[in-house]
């Protein structure tokens, strides 16, 4: 195995980071290293935003289901979906105008717009996640950012198009050997298909999470005293659980807001 897919395999998302700063050397290269990611059409439709505020970082810990690392990480980066940028461009540089005379109509920034920013973004964040793994600092996503969207637009003063995609949390391990075993992956027939979409159905789909199952298992994270499913697992205690909801109501206002503005 070369040292890239080494890096690759060993990484492992972090949640307890050192009280050692990055340094400013580190930073730099970690963030030269996250712009390094593919873009489409070079036009890096995304923003990051480096909060470094302490109140900022501790209502962003509340705001994401109450996940205290987030307060107490050395970095935190918000990955934003931006066309508002081009938006400004477009319209500041003139471009419209001219469009204008040339009897082109101005349009509206779609969902088209919205699903290639995100994926620009998205591209960016795990960038920066393994660049920063090469740099000996570790890393966690956090999902939750996409929650109490009406609080996190008043918190970053986010835009209609400048919308969160992604966070990261990185900083030193505050241990220097890692805890816990590694984490299983569904084996690779159970995601590669080809040429198109094969629905998986029961069996498959025992078949592709049984090593998760069996780690659950081990240490009684199945529900009805350890009796129950992975499927029960992730049924009970996240698909139907109030974090969720609150993230689809919060997403469905941001999309909104692109959608309408
Ligand atoms: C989109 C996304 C959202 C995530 N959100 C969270 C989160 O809110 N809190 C957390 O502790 N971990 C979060 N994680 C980390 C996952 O739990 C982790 O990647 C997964 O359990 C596999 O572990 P590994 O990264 O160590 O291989 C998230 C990961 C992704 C990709």
């Amino acid at each position: 195995m070369n040292q890239t897919l080494q890096l690759i395999e060993n990484r492992r998302s972090l949640r307890a980071f050192s009280e050692k700063p990055v340094e400013e050397e580190i930073l730099d290269t970690l963030k030269e290293a996250t712009l390094r990611a593919p873009t489409a059409g070079n036009q890096m439709f995304y923003s990051i935003i480096e909060v470094t505020d302490t109140g900022k970082k501790a209502k962003l810990a509340e705001l994401c289901d109450h996940q205290d690392m987030i307060a107490t990480a050395p970095i935190v980066w918000v990955f934003l979906a931006d066309c508002c940028k081009w938006d400004n461009f477009y319209i500041e540089g003139g471009s419209v105008e001219k469009g204008k005379e040339r009897g082109i109509a101005s349009r509206r920034l779609g969902l088209g717009d919205m699903h290639l920013a995100l994926q620009d973004a998205i591209i960016a964040a795990q960038n920066a996640v393994i660049a920063a793994e090469s740099l000996g600092l570790g890393s966690c996503y956090i999902g939750d950012v996409i929650e109490n969207h009406e609080q996190m637009k008043q918190l970053l003063d986010l835009k209609p198009h400048a919308m969160v995609a992604a966070m990261l949390i990185l900083g030193y391990p505050k241990s220097e050997k890692r805890t816990g075993k590694k984490t299983k992956r569904c084996p690779v027939d159970a995601i590669f298909m080809e040429n198109s979409y094969k629905e998986p159905h029961l069996e498959q789909l025992k078949y592709a999470y049984a090593q998760q199952e069996n780690d659950l298992r081990e240490i009684s994270g199945l529900p009805d005293g350890n009796t129950g499913s992975i499927a029960d697992r992730f049924y009970f205690k996240k698909h139907t659980s109030a974090f969720m909801s609150e993230m689809n109501r919060s997403a469905e206002v941001m999309i909104d807001e692109w959608k309408n503005n």
